[in-house]
């Protein structure tokens, strides 16, 4: 049911940190969050310290940064403090999680599916190039992976399966319990790729026993580009010694030791060079927001109105493309309509904000800070879009 004026959402009352979602009818959470009204005042911050303490500014805030900031990310999806790694984007973070994997011998497999985000796939094509034998499981109908077809395809010449938890094209969720049962039968490693995720579905690394997650904050963590992150279960940290490294993955960077390197046993281990410190002060207001409400309430509330959205497209005519079935739909609903493209961007010129993939059309999503009645207007837009293309053409 909405929320009505006897029963208020009380997730509105964070509407006001938003300022772009008062000035938008903005539904592009899986693509870039809307800017929470502190970021201006981190990255002025920012420019402060390093204009008034200069060199200073490393001792003062910037050398601990990066480990506080994965420390917030680990409150979000059940990590232990020191196992986040922060760094540039996603593909860097699985570059170097996967530098540290040997692709050699008997066990030179990784698994991983057609539907992954095509970064991390062309990643995995370089990857072929030195050894490792990638798996490509393919998707079924409607862009389907099905965990049965995940579980073929592991064995004992597996190195590490890598997937998507959520689906970037469909919003799918990949059920990753029993994948992650089978590879760890087969003694392999398992890196999933969140970042459809942390931030609208809730994620517990432990729960799941995971190796290694990796995720940024451009989308549902409302944290802007320039600070993705590589969770490594303390488990397996130890044990891996990535190629792509640098000298922040030192114990003790600032003895400019020569080598062979001495790694940190904690979230430096994983880090390279030195850090992009604007992108981590610009994410934190975000992710503070994020692990402040905690995100059970975002995916309650993205259930009930990704729900209407796919009643209101069943009442138009549109296909829908994303699971009908709650557990199986992450947080974007996605509409096939005629001519997306050219729906999208007339939409996008009136300031109506979402996006459109090649094949599964129009992605939509409502994230904590919307109202009902954007809801129903958002999909009345895309329908009088859609009518009015339609009459232009038969005209
Ligand atoms: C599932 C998924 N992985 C990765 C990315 C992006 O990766 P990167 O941070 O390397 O740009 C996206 C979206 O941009 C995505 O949806």
């Amino acid at each position: 049911m909405p929320h009505t004026a006897e029963a208020p959402d009380p997730l509105l009352e964070w509407r006001s940190e938003f300022p772009t979602v008062e000035a938008t009818l903005h539904f592009a959470s899986h693509t870039l969050g809307a800017m929470p009204r502190g970021v201006e005042e981190a990255l002025r911050h920012y420019a402060q310290l390093w204009k008034s303490r200069g060199i200073r500014a490393w001792e003062d805030e910037w050398f601990q940064l990066p480990m506080e900031t994965g420390n917030l990310l680990a409150t979000i999806f059940g990590a232990t403090p020191g196992t986040v790694s922060m760094c540039e984007n996603v593909t860097l973070a699985q570059a170097v999680a996967l530098s540290a994997v040997e692709f050699a011998g008997p066990r030179n497999r990784l698994v991983c599916t057609a539907e992954d985000f095509p970064s991390v796939l062309y990643l995995y094509e370089g990857l072929a190039r030195r050894g490792a034998e990638v798996v490509r499981v393919p998707a079924r109908a409607g862009r389907h992976v099905d965990t049965a077809d995940v579980l073929a395809a592991v064995d004992e010449r597996t190195a590490v399966v890598a997937l998507s938890h959520v689906l970037f094209r469909t919003a799918e969720v990949v059920d990753l319990a029993p994948i992650v049962k089978r590879a760890h039968q087969a003694g392999a490693l398992v890196l999933v790729d969140a970042y459809q995720a942390v931030g609208t579905l809730p994620v517990d690394v432990k729960a799941l026993d995971l190796d290694l997650m990796t995720g940024g904050s451009v989308k549902w963590l409302c944290g802007g580009p320039g600070a993705g992150w590589l969770y490594v279960s303390p488990r397996v940290a130890a044990r891996l010694e990535p190629a792509l490294t640098g000298w922040f993955a030192h114990a003790d960077p600032f003895a400019f030791d020569s080598g062979p390197t001495r790694r940190d046993l904690g979230a430096r281990r994983f880090m390279t060079g030195t850090p992009g410190i604007p992108g981590f002060v610009a994410a934190r207001p975000g992710y503070e927001i994020v692990a402040r409400i905690g995100v059970p309430a975002f995916r309650e509330k993205s259930l009930r109105q990704t729900a209407r959205m796919i009643a209101l497209a069943d009442e138009y005519g549109f296909g829908v493309v994303s699971p009908r079935e709650p557990e199986r739909r992450g947080g974007t609903v996605c509409l096939d309509v005629p001519r997306a493209g050219e729906v999208c961007q007339a939409l996008l010129d009136s300031d109506v904000l979402l996006d459109h993939r090649p094949e599964v059309g129009l992605r939509l999503a409502p994230h904590f800070y919307t109202r009902d009645d954007e809801v129903e207007l958002v999909m009345k837009k895309v329908r009088d879009e859609v009518r009015r293309l339609e009459k232009g053409a038969s005209a």
